[in-house]
């Protein structure tokens, strides 16, 4: 259903590789809710992933990119706006990945490149972009850029290894740079605290399928699906949240305000 809650409006979504991300939810949305947008990934996911059938679904023109290179940022941003019409009202930052994670390398025995290469990859993307972004005078007066992160920025969960470093990194890029862009710009910069989400990403966190069953059970909502995360960044888009600034917005069912639910204690008592 479309309120055209986005209705003139341009974006750009990073990191849609397949139909279960949440960020071609975040693309499908955007589209139905009136924007038009272009799509990035690196070339390697254009190449093997879904992001072209995605782009044509949507009349979006994708544009490959390894997000933690300037130059390939400049070219996102410069063709974009060339192909969209003007300045950029939305941007969507959907990037994660760590090497060490992938590698199967414990937290307590990182490779320092690798971990370079995790932070660099999943958070210093965001400030690269923000940067790039800036520098071109990319974005509208009024525009909305948002990252999705996680709570193990704030709290410790087994298994998500470096990536929490990342995201705590993540949601403190968002706070600095949003009050730099929000000053000189008036663009606004949040994060979104989502849910573990059965996503490729999500799946890669060691642990997930248990987290996952955790959370659902410790969220008075459950866990929040990646197509509700779309709609709450759709929002955050949107006009309706033009003052909301250098926030963390948790999107969890409850997850990051609860201690301790009835279903975890019959699960527990049931398993003794
Ligand atoms: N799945 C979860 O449980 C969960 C929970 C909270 C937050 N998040 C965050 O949501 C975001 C999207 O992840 P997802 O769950 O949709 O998984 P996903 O695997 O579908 O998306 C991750 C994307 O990052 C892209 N990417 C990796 N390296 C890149 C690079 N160098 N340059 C540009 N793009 C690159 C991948 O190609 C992919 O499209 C990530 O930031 C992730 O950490 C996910």
């Amino acid at each position: 259903m479309s309120n055209n809650l986005l209705k003139g409006k341009r974006g750009i979504v990073f990191g849609a590789l397949n139909d279960k991300s949440i960020a071609w939810k975040v693309a499908e949305k955007a589209v139905e809710q009136g924007a038009t947008i272009t799509l990035s990934n690196t070339p390697v996911a254009v190449r093997m992933g879904e992001t072209n059938a995605l782009g044509e679904k949507l009349n979006a023109k994708i544009i490959a990119a390894d997000a933690t290179n300037l130059e390939d940022l400049e070219k996102v941003f410069v063709e974009s706006m060339e192909a969209l019409g003007g300045k950029i009202d939305f941007v969507l930052h959907s990037i994660g990945m760590s090497p060490n994670l992938r590698k199967g390398r414990q937290y307590d025995d990182l490779d320092y490149g690798l971990l370079d290469k995790t932070l660099d990859i999943s958070a210093v993307s965001f400030h690269k972009m923000m940067q790039v972004a800036k520098k071109l005078d990319a974005i509208a007066e009024g525009g909305s850029v948002l990252a999705l992160t996680h709570i193990a920025a704030q709290r410790t969960f087994t298994g998500y290894n470096d990536m929490a470093d990342a995201k705590a990194l993540l949601e403190s890029f968002g706070r600095s740079f949003g009050y730099i862009y929000g000053r000189d710009k008036k663009v606004r910069v949040n994060t979104i605290s989502q849910s573990p989400t059965l996503t490729t990403a999500g799946q890669g966190i060691g642990g997930m399928d248990a987290f996952f069953d955790f959370a659902e059970k410790m969220s008075p909502l459950g866990n929040a699906s990646a197509e509700s995360c779309a709609d709450y960044c759709i929002v955050m888009f949107s006009d309706l949240t033009r003052m909301v600034t250098m926030q963390n917005l948790f999107h969890d069912g409850g997850f990051s305000t609860m201690g301790l639910t009835q279903a975890i204690v019959e699960d527990y008592i049931e398993k003794k």
